[in-house]
């Protein structure tokens, strides 16, 4: 699998969230790198970190978010809601998982989908609105 290549096609100009989306396209790079190299001891506090950031990244997001268009906001926050229940399951299936390679590379597909998509997306169109 290709790393993802961060760019200014992901910035949305406020330096608060896109080091965090930097940092999260980061992890996800890293846990391709370990299944290919097949580090897979170090998968379970890893993938714990991804969760772990997400999390503190939408509240940072929410929280800068909410304030700038309630009624856009209220389509957008479901979806980090949904990727916690979907990213918290997955994570949940691992730690219990017979083939941790296997199940690790299904976390891998997602993030990748996920994170690229939502960023350029759901979070991008924000830009517009926060320049105003
Ligand atoms: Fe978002």
């Amino acid at each position: 699998m290709e790393p993802i290549q961060w760019g200014s096609y992901m910035e949305l100009g406020l330096p608060a969230i896109d080091k965090q989306h930097q940092a999260l396209i980061q992890m996800i790079n890293t846990l391709a790198q370990r299944l290919e190299s097949e580090e897979l001891e170090s998968l379970p506090e890893l993938i714990q970190s991804i969760v772990d950031y997400g999390q503190h990244h939408f509240q940072t997001e929410d929280a800068i978010f909410s304030d700038f268009d309630p009624d856009y906001f209220s389509w957008h926050q479901p979806q980090h809601h949904k990727y916690c229940r979907r990213i918290n399951h997955l994570a949940q299936q691992f730690s219990i998982a017979q083939d941790k390679h296997a199940c690790a590379q299904e976390i891998l597909n997602f993030l990748y989908r996920w994170w690229v998509s939502h960023i350029t997306e759901v979070d991008l169109p924000m830009k517009s609105k926060l320049a105003k």
